[in-house]
């Protein structure tokens, strides 16, 4: 099989992706140019660990610590690694293995869900969208409607037949966690902390479990383009480093350093807009390696569906006039299937 035929889409509609067929070179429509490529010995920079244990078990004065600690780390990077969450580590273990345990499946078994429609609420595919766009990624994913629990559940895959149980457990565990950290969150931002409780409540939480398979010459291509999520933020889980963020301050990519436990916090652009652009939502990117297929889970909250995220009007004055118009998530798929890709900031919509 030559390269030709490995640029076509039709690599799509056989149900096998050229980097499930374990290939030994990268195929034309994944080799991104030069200079977008992630360097083979990345910088590795220091993130800022929240101890969430201090904030919900702490004295008053370690809370307040710790949120201005999520204060500083939003504003700065819009990334932050949480330990101490309450999730265990068999849950974050038994999630990661039915990921992996999904990806191994035969290609047949995971086309039932090959789907290009953003719409959809459960859909397995091998990029963005996977045909359409001019350069392709080097990730397999499966994603998931996630709350509430109940309603999209059955709607899951049920092989491997413990999925749904285990892969479950673990979204109704971060969701829970996802309500405190917005609550840590928008108390950092001085606008309390039962600010949007109720609507995050209420609201999205879609789960893409990622596959990145051993890339031949991982410099070449890219599991995922740099882009930020349009939530309010997003939590993540991996199995091994190669979740890259970008620094705003001086425009170099750093890899994430993976500590035991550890789940990954990144700011979106819906808290962006929420905080005026005091919070920075975090641009990043998955790279690749030779060895190993590398697994993540990351779990997007947002409000409903419909429900547009407008600035908290604490936050403008005369100062700091209103810099963003509202929008939901909604908006952003309908923006996201008319366009060819999302990279970057595509979608916030400045004033
Ligand atoms: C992402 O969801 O944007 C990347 C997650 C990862 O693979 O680290
Ligand atoms: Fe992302």
């Amino acid at each position: 099989m030559g390269d030709q035929d490995e640029s076509s889409s039709s690599s799509f509609s056989m149900g096998k992706s050229a980097q499930e067929r374990g290939l030994s070179y990268v195929p034309e429509c994944y080799v991104i140019p030069t200079s977008h490529r992630a360097r083979l010995t990345p910088q590795v920079a220091p993130v800022p660990i929240i101890d969430f244990g201090k904030f919900k078990r702490g004295s008053d004065q370690e809370r307040a610590v710790v949120i201005q600690e999520i204060r500083t780390a939003c504003r700065q990077l819009g990334f932050f690694n949480i330990i101490n969450h309450g999730i265990h580590k068999s849950v974050l273990d038994g999630a990661l293995s039915m990921a992996s345990e999904f990806f191994e499946l035969p290609g047949s078994e995971k086309a039932k869900f090959m789907c290009n429609d953003v719409h959809k609420p459960v859909r397995y595919g091998t990029s963005f969208k996977d045909g359409v766009d001019e350069f392709q990624f080097w990730r397999v994913f499966l994603k998931h409607y996630a709350h509430p629990l109940d309603k999209w559940i059955n709607s899951w895959p049920n092989n491997p037949p413990n999925y749904r149980e285990t892969m479950g457990e673990y979204c109704r565990e971060v969701m829970k966690l996802s309500l405190e950290i917005t609550s840590a969150i928008t108390e950092s931002l001085g606008i309390g902390p039962t600010y949007l409780t109720k609507k995050m409540e209420n609201g999205m939480q879609v789960v893409t479990v990622n596959g990145y398979p051993p890339c031949p010459k991982p410099e070449m291509a890219l599991g995922l383009p740099p882009h930020s999520d349009y939530t309010c933020f997003t939590i993540v889980l991996q199995s091994f480093p190669g979740l890259e963020i970008l620094h705003a301050e001086d425009g170099k990519w750093n890899l994430v350093p993976q500590l035991e436990s550890a789940l990954q916090v990144l700011i979106g652009d819906h808290f962006e807009v929420l905080s005026n652009g005091l919070y920075k939502s975090v641009v990043h990117r998955a790279t690749l390696n030779t060895e190993r297929t590398r697994t993540s889970i990351a779990s997007l909250h947002s409000l409903g569906i419909d429900e547009k995220m407008g600035t908290a009007k604490e936050l403008v004055s005369e100062e700091q006039p209103q810099r963003y118009r509202e929008s939901s998530f909604r908006d952003f798929l309908n923006f996201l299937s008319a366009n060819a890709i999302a990279e970057g900031k595509s979608f916030i919509n400045s004033l």
